[in-house]
């Protein structure tokens, strides 16, 4: 897909008739991740967010509230606006169906679909959901009464009413979905659009007159009856945030580059949208993505199951940029999720703890006690340029995978370089380079685990804008669209430079750190001793212990870098072991029975990472490989698949 120079990038406009959740934070979040790299590579980029406050929902949310309208909705719009900025949401604007500016704007554009001769008067009658602001035909309900959306009852409602002539636009909107395959994203809900559509439109009534709360005609209707349907007024805060109907000021920001939307609002946005659009002879937004729902346990969040998980409690526990990262790779994009708080922690140990942090770590060790910190990139093409080819190859991959808005595979992709960058720590071995005085092919080493950081982090900061700029810090640089054009577009390595040493990113998670996201699970704090006590019992003579002391011990998987035979010992191998730190674990194993020096060598195996040294025929032991033995033999238990060493086991 290629890249125009303007990007306009927008979410749906939040109800006010509740406060944010999970949900709402993630389509944010995506926009917000989608804006950061607009404007980190060079796109004017506007980012649109706000607050739909119109309707019957918001009238009746604020009478069962004791309040005005305008309080109430003043007080939810305030608690999103708020979020958004201690989320530190990079939005240009916000906006609000309330503001006077939009208003004017919207009764512009339902003058201009008039003119046109698309809106008629007529009467409607027929079945509202309050709850989902949307007419349904009779044969649509549920058993004549319930909303096909969300199941609760309708209200008949039989009053005068303007319609929008949605049916002329049925055969252009199929034309348009055949000649933009890439409108609808994912593509798999392009169909289910289409097959809506040709199912036939029938014209969509768009004042109401049983209500009061939302914009008026305008005066030379003289039908102070009527009030703007709550979606052609909502739909419009996309054009008139830019000053449609004001003074078109950022106008030229239109069409815009994708509207960020959940697949429950699809049909509003992909049907009637581009048909009114098209009345008002303005072009089509370029991508109109829809991705999926947030469950909890399987189930719809809401207030009365008590189940919605808060996104601020969630980013104040675990970390703001952990939760976005864990949103965005947690879930295709398209498609469903559940959220949980193990499945969260899995990402932050496993994908950010043992694969960046621990990478930076290793970074920092290395040129700590060889360099004196510093790094020097100028050998690294010499010694390493088939990683570099390799590390750019992903790099080349990963824009077309964001604006395709297949995100998760973006960050599945940018995890390829890290990859390359672990294993040539264990293949290369700083240590052994050192040992054997080639300090100039060392130094090159680390100067290739600094440019993929480097790199990395420039790819990473629109998901994890806090954690990228610190990393980008300890490696002397800024990430902007000089570096990016540098570093990511072109194959530059940084300057020379001296690490700063910084606290680890990613603090290993024990356990679920909130108790109300994750009732289930929940383990008792018990003091380790006492629970040892109270719990040991003995079962066909194996004493059973409690899961903390089990996480007393570090299992860990090592690769080992070095095998040699132990002279004058039958039984014995040394080893060295690398397990994800600055140097390589002595290990001297009892298996040489079974295991040659070349069947050990490369390999990987589990250690027993915390046991205390010990010395075996004058040799120190640094840990235990896990191994079973039985009448046949002893094997060497393994994973299954390779892993980065270090890597915990449990
Ligand atoms: N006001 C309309 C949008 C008008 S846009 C012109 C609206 N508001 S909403 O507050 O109900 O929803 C806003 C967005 O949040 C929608 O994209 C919706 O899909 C998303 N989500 C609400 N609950 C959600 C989940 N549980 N999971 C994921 N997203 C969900 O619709």
């Amino acid at each position: 897909m290629s890249c125009n120079k303007k990007a306009y990038i927008t979410t749906p406009i939040y109800y006010v008739n509740d406060i944010a959740h999970i949900g709402h934070a993630y389509t944010t979040i995506i926009a917000d991740t989608l804006a950061r790299y607009s404007r980190m590579s060079g796109l004017d980029t506007f980012f649109l967010t706000g607050t739909d406050e119109h309707g019957q929902k918001i009238e009746e949310a604020a009478k069962s509230r004791g309040k005005t309208t305008k309080e109430y909705a003043d007080e939810i719009s305030a608690t999103f606006k708020n979020l958004w900025d201690d989320f530190d949401i990079s939005y240009d604007k916000f906006i609000r169906t309330t503001d006077a500016d939009h208003m004017v704007g919207v009764q512009k554009a339902f003058s201009a679909m008039h003119e046109k001769g698309d809106i008629y008067k007529d009467t409607y009658k027929g079945h509202y959901c309050i709850s989902c602001e949307t007419f349904f035909p009779l044969l649509q309900l549920v058993d004549g009464e319930f909303c096909p959306e969300c199941g609760k009852s309708t209200t008949v409602v039989e009053e005068e009413s303007y319609f929008f002539r949605l049916s002329n636009y049925q055969d252009k909107l199929l034309k348009y979905y055949e000649e933009h395959p890439e409108f609808i994203l994912p593509k798999s809900k392009r169909n289910e659009v289409i097959r809506f559509v040709e199912g036939g439109l029938t014209d969509l009534s768009i004042t109401r007159t049983s209500f009061d709360w939302g914009v008026k005609l305008p005066e030379n209707f003289n039908d102070p009856k009527h009030v703007m349907y709550v979606w052609l007024d909502a739909l419009m805060n996309y054009l008139t945030a830019l000053g449609y109907g004001k003074d078109d000021a950022n106008m030229e920001q239109w069409p815009a580059r994708v509207h960020l939307i959940g697949k429950d609002i699809l049909r509003f946005h992909a049907i009637y949208w581009p048909a009114f659009l098209m009345s008002l002879d303005l072009p089509l937004p370029k991508h109109i993505a829809a991705h999926g729902w947030w469950t909890r346990d399987g189930e719809k969040m809401s207030k009365s199951k008590g189940n919605v998980v808060d996104p601020r409690a969630v980013a104040d526990a675990y970390g703001l940029d952990n939760f976005r990262y864990f949103m965005l790779r947690e879930v295709p994009f398209g498609g469903d999720g559940d959220f949980s708080q193990k499945a969260l922690i899995d990402r932050i140990n496993s994908d950010l703890g043992n694969d960046l942090g621990n990478l930076l770590n290793r970074l920092i060790g290395m040129s700590g006690k060889y360099f004196a910190g510093s790094v020097d990139s100028t050998n690294v093409e010499k010694y390493y340029q088939s990683e570099l080819d390799d590390v750019h190859a992903s790099l080349e991959k990963l824009e077309p995978l964001l604006f395709d808005m297949q995100i998760h595979r973006y960050l599945e992709e940018l995890w390829r370089p890290l990859t390359v960058a672990n294993k040539a720590i264990d293949m290369y071995q700083p240590w052994t380079l050192m040992k054997e005085g080639k300090k100039e092919e060392a130094m090159a080493l680390n100067g290739l685990i600094a440019a993929i950081l480097s790199k990395v982090s420039i790819m990473l900061y629109p998901v994890m804008p806090e954690v990228c700029t610190k990393i980008s810090n300890a490696l002397h640089f800024s990430i902007d669209n000089k570096s990016w054009n540098a570093m990511v577009k072109d194959t530059q390595l940084l300057d020379i430079f001296v690490l700063e040493k910084i606290d680890p990113l990613f603090p290993r998670i024990e356990e679920p750190l909130l108790e109300q996201a994750e009732p289930i699970e929940k383990k008792p704090k018990v003091k380790v001793k006492d629970k040892v006590k109270k719990e040991e019992k003995v079962t066909e003579g194996v004493a059973l212990i409690g899961i903390d002391q089990f996480f007393q011990t570090s299992l860990k998987v090592g690769t080992v870098v070095k095998a040699e035979e132990v002279p004058k010992s039958k039984k014995l191998l040394l080893l060295q072991v690398d397990v994800g730190e600055d140097e390589p674990r002595q290990v001297v194993a009892g298996i040489k029975e079974w295991y040659s020096t070349d069947d050990m060598l490369n390999s990987q195996v589990c250690v027993v990472a915390n046991l205390k040294p010990a010395k075996l025929m004058g040799l120190k032991s640094e840990g235990m490989l896990l191994a079973a033995k039985d009448k046949d033999g002893l094997c060497m238990i393994r994973p299954e698949k390779p892993k980065t060493a270090g890597t915990p086991i449990g």
